[in-house]
């Protein structure tokens, strides 16, 4: 069996620790990818030295400079495009078609962020006093540590890693289990595209490698995605040591969809930000709030699109729905099924593993739809990150807006409506940081600021002009050319 190693300092080099996992395929549970370092502590602090100290040489490089080689990155994702997205739906399951357009947010970012290492902008402002000049620009951090979920195995992380690197920090980048390979992809491309040793660094692994980044007093900044109960854990570990951290977490994100909508292009939108990546996306479309005027209708429209997807390897061409990532994950979904049981919830279709030919070598659940499912049940308020949905009525706007709010995350959230006020009562109500008007929760532009309110986030913003806020610090520069000794707030008054 093939053994993949880290990538530390520019060199590909076996954890210390002789431990490994093995990495297998979704779709197909005989199908081992291959086996990857289950890295120790001593080997995460040895790499966070290794990017310590290059470091030092990294902030030096004009930024522009630093945009060259990422403008470069992004040239070689886009010619290994196809050849990455087979590889990366092999480990985590999505279909090829979507695995594509993960890769192209990652091009999309790199771009971008080549661009903006011209800008970087600051502030020059005048100075209270005569002769005396004030401005401020952007600093980089330092060393960050960056933990990413396997559902955008390049995407996400590049939304951290890649303005990270524009800014001036070096980074050490623990990637999920469930996509490792993606991420040895990512530190070719990296190496290719001409960093210098030790910039960007990948080290594999599970708890102990990710407590230890966490734990390490030379990380200046933890960036990270997954789960709330996680995210939050992290979060009062870095407050201790006073990293910086940024989360992107949870989501129990609604599509409203008012009796005044576009029905078809409302059950294109659901089936999509339901459906699409199988349901594990943090902006997901997992509650519809449905106006009453238009309730059966469209769940029996619904319904006939739905049943009608394709459920399969992703590799395949005509796959539509690919599998659910690991047996935790079905133990969840399950563990779902039977809890609106329990509720009596009304099941129109799905609510199954589907174990029908090859299928049965992976981890297929059918995309799932109950409805009439009222605010207080755990489906409606509870992450399942998987291919289930659910649907509750509303008889007016005020309500849908109430329904949707009617949660502990704040991702995304949609209406789909041909009335003017909804839609700007939509924008201005949901407690979302993400609305969209007439399109799904899905789908987020790598240029537009990403993130989300309530147990979504904690205040930043990834994507766009935003990143940089993240991944640098301010420097405030005063200059007197005066020549005499101006006391601020007392010489000039
Ligand atoms: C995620 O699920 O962590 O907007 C990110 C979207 C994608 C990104 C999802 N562009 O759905």
């Amino acid at each position: 069996m093939q053994k993949f190693k880290n990538y530390v300092n520019g060199n590909w080099e076996e954890s210390g620790s002789n431990k490994w996992f093995k990495n297998i395929s979704p779709a197909n549970r005989d199908d081992v990818i291959g086996e990857f370092p289950e890295s120790s502590k001593s080997d995460v602090d040895k790499i966070v030295k290794i990017a310590r100290n290059a470091y030092k040489t990294w902030k030096r490089m004009p930024a522009p400079k630093r945009g060259d080689i990422l403008r470069k990155a992004g040239d070689i994702f886009t010619s290994r495009k196809i050849e990455l997205a087979k590889i990366m739906t092999r480990e985590m399951g999505k279909p090829t078609f979507e695995t594509e357009g993960d890769i192209q947010e990652a091009i999309d970012t790199c771009y971008y962020a080549a661009t903006e290492t011209r800008r970087l902008f600051g502030h020059t402002v005048p100075s209270e006093m005569e002769n005396k000049m004030n401005l401020s620009f952007r600093v980089p951090i330092g060393v960050c540590g960056i933990i990413t979920a396997w559902n955008f195995p390049i995407a996400v992380p590049s939304w951290k890693i890649i303005p990270a690197l524009a800014a001036g920090n070096t980074i050490v980048f623990k990637p999920s289990e469930d996509s490792p390979h993606s991420a040895n992809i990512f530190a070719e491309i990296m190496e290719e595209a001409g960093l210098p040793n030790g910039v960007f660094n990948v080290v594999h692994g599970a708890k102990e490698a990710g407590k230890a980044l966490v734990d390490n007093e030379d990380i200046n900044l933890i960036g990270f995605t997954g789960s709330t109960a996680t995210g939050t854990k992290i979060a009062a570990k870095c407050g201790e040591s006073n990293k910086r951290i940024s989360l992107e977490m949870g989501g129990k994100n609604a599509q409203i969809v008012m009796d005044d909508a576009n029905i078809e292009l409302a059950i294109e939108g659901a089936l999509w930000g339901a459906y699409g990546t199988t349901g594990q996306r943090c902006t997901a479309t997992s509650r519809v709030i449905l106006h009453e005027k238009i309730y059966d209708e469209f769940i029996a429209k619904f319904k006939e699109k739905a049943i009608k997807l394709r459920l399969g390897d992703g590799l395949k061409k005509e796959t539509e729905v690919g599998p659910v990532i690991n047996q935790k994950s079905i133990d969840k979904i399950n563990s779902y099924f039977k809890i609106a049981e329990e509720e009596g919830l009304k099941c129109v279709f799905g609510g199954k593993r589907n174990f029908d030919g090859d299928l049965d070598k992976g981890n297929f659940i059918e995309p799932t739809l109950y409805v009439d499912v009222p605010q207080t049940s755990r489906l409606f308020q509870e992450e399942i990150f998987g291919p289930v949905l659910v649907i509750s009525k509303i008889s007016n706007v005020e309500e849908a807006i109430d329904a949707a709010n009617n949660s502990d995350y704040g991702l995304s959230s949609s209406m789909f409506t041909n009335d003017v006020r909804n839609s700007w009562l939509a924008v201005r109500e949901l407690e979302a940081g993400i609305t969209y008007v007439n399109a799904p929760t899905i789908g987020a532009e790598a240029h537009m600021p990403f993130g989300g309110v309530k147990g979504t986030g904690n205040g930043h913003r990834e994507g766009g002009w935003t990143a940089f806020d993240i991944f640098t610090e301010w420097k405030t520069v005063y200059i007197d050319y005066s020549g005499s000794l101006q006391r601020a707030q007392i010489d000039n008054y």
